[in-house]
Order: C-alpha cells, then structure tokens, then sequence
C-alpha cells in the first residue's frame, strides 16, 4: 500500500467497518509507524482490497482486512490474508493474531479455514459486541 491508494483504500474502509479508519489513520500507518505493514490487492489498476498488521520481531497482529463489496466471496480475502502471512512468516514471525467480533460469520470462516484458533474472548471490544481472538501459529497451524 502506498500513499496513492488511500483514497480508494479509504472508500473501501467506508463500505466495511462500522467504526472506520479515517484517511489520516491509515496516512499514519503508512508514514509513521515503523511496525506496520499493509498491502493492497488490485483489478485493473484500481485497489479491490487491502490488509495489514503490525510486526513486532517473533510476532505479528492483523488490524485489518477488506474487500470492495462487489469483490467478495470471490477468493480475494484469501488472496490478501495469505500476503500477510506469506510476508511475517519470511520475517522471521512466530505466531499472529487478530480479533474479529463475535458475528462477523464471513471473516470468522476465513480465518479458520486459513488455520486461526479461537484463543479468547474480549468483552466489548467494540462497545457493542466482543471480540474474538484468534491466533495461528506457524509451523503447527500454517505449512
Ligand atoms: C471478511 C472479508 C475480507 C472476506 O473477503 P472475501 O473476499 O469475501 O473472502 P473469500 O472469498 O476469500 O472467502 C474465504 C472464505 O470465507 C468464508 N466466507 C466469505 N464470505 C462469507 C459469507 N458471506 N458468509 C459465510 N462465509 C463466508 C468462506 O468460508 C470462504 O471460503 P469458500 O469460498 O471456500 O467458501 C470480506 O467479507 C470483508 O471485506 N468484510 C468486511 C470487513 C471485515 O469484516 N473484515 C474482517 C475484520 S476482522
């Protein structure tokens, strides 16, 4: 992800989060967080989806990934996660995380398919639902 998809990453953001990012959060990722990593999937030049998380040495945490709603179930959520883990399993990375809230059945289903366990619960991570956190640890989980 480069400072040139933000608009369309932002658009997307809109379409996929009750609580959404905000153009400078992501702007702030990208240019002053030295531990994050974000990536984009395009179509025709233009971004359909994106990913990212955070990195720190043996460990790595998903903060986010979407897909343009005309896109899903079309295997690109799949596409983007396997980025991510393809990327902090070459850094070295151990085990990675995630919460996901409890309803969300669609990234539930991606995540375990992908080899993520439910580990635990967080009461009213969103305000108005838990979260689940998932966690998938390479080598055991992930070949
Ligand atoms: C979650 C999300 C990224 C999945 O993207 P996607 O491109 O539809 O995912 P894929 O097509 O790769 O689907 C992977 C698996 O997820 C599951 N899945 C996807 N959409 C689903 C749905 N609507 N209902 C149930 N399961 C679903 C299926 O098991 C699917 O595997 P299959 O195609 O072999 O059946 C997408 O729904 C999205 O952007 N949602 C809004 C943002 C969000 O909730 N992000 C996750 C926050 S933790």
């Amino acid at each position: 992800m480069g400072l040139k998809d933000l608009f369309e990453v932002v658009a997307i953001e809109r379409q996929s989060y009750h609580k959404p990012w905000s153009f400078f959060l992501f702007l702030n990722e990208l240019k002053d967080n030295e531990y994050a990593d974000y990536v984009v999937l395009k179509n025709d030049n233009c971004v359909i989806g994106y990913g990212g998380m955070w990195n720190f040495y043996q460990y790595s945490h998903i903060t986010n990934i979407a897909v343009a709603p005309i896109f899903r179930q079309k295997g690109n959520g799949t596409i983007i996660l396997k980025a991510l883990l393809e990327k902090s399993r070459a850094k070295g990375v151990k085990r990675i995380t995630l919460e996901v809230r409890t309803t969300n059945q669609a990234a539930l289903q991606m995540y375990k398919k992908m080899g993520f366990n439910p580990v635990g619960i967080k009461k009213n991570y969103y305000e108005d639902e838990d979260a689940l956190l998932m966690s998938l640890t390479f080598l055991k989980d992930y070949h």
